[in-house]
């Protein structure tokens, strides 16, 4: 029995074609990794957070956490104002931050009873709602 050729004879270009298409395909991730390096909207702040990261905080915060914590960090009847001494980076790390939203709080600076832990809320989120949070606090001469 005669061996199969592997390239097909009946069609001379096929191979060229998809060379054609992954140099195209290239491109395109080129190009769309080039545009997305230009973003004008993250801007590095002093701590290393960019704004975007600041934005997409204050998004996670109030869909987590401002129910409790207040718009704002301003805090309402369910929790505490994170604007506030209690809660500024030599008090409460950011790894406080972590940990509360893992493993809850229990009450123990105030009187607004325990904090839940906010299942929903990945780490990556965390780490943005600190950086909108030290923003507030910044902002409120708290550092
Ligand atoms: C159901 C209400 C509630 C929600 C929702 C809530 N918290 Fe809290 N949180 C509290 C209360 C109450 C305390 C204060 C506990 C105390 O110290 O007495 C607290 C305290 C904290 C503390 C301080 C922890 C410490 O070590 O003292 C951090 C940090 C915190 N919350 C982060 C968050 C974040 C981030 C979210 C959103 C992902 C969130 N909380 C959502 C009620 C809430």
């Amino acid at each position: 029995m005669p061996q199969i050729a592997r390239s097909d004879p009946t069609h001379p270009g096929a191979n060229a074609g998809r060379r054609w298409l992954l140099l195209a395909v290239s491109a395109a991730i080129l190009l769309a990794v080039g545009l997305a390096g230009c973003g004008q909207n993250s801007t590095e702040l002093s701590d290393g957070a960019s704004s975007d990261d600041v934005n997409a905080g204050r998004v996670a915060y109030e869909r987590s956490c401002s129910a409790c914590h207040g718009v704002g960090g301003q805090g309402t009847q369910q929790g505490p104002p994170f604007v506030d001494k209690v809660y500024e980076p030599s008090h409460h790390s950011d790894a406080a931050f972590l940990l509360a939203v893992k493993r809850g709080v229990r009450e123990h600076h105030w009187n607004f009873g325990d904090m839940p832990p906010q299942a929903g809320v990945s780490d990556p989120e965390v780490a943005q709602i600190v950086a909108y949070v030290r923003r507030l606090q910044r902002e409120a001469g708290i550092e």
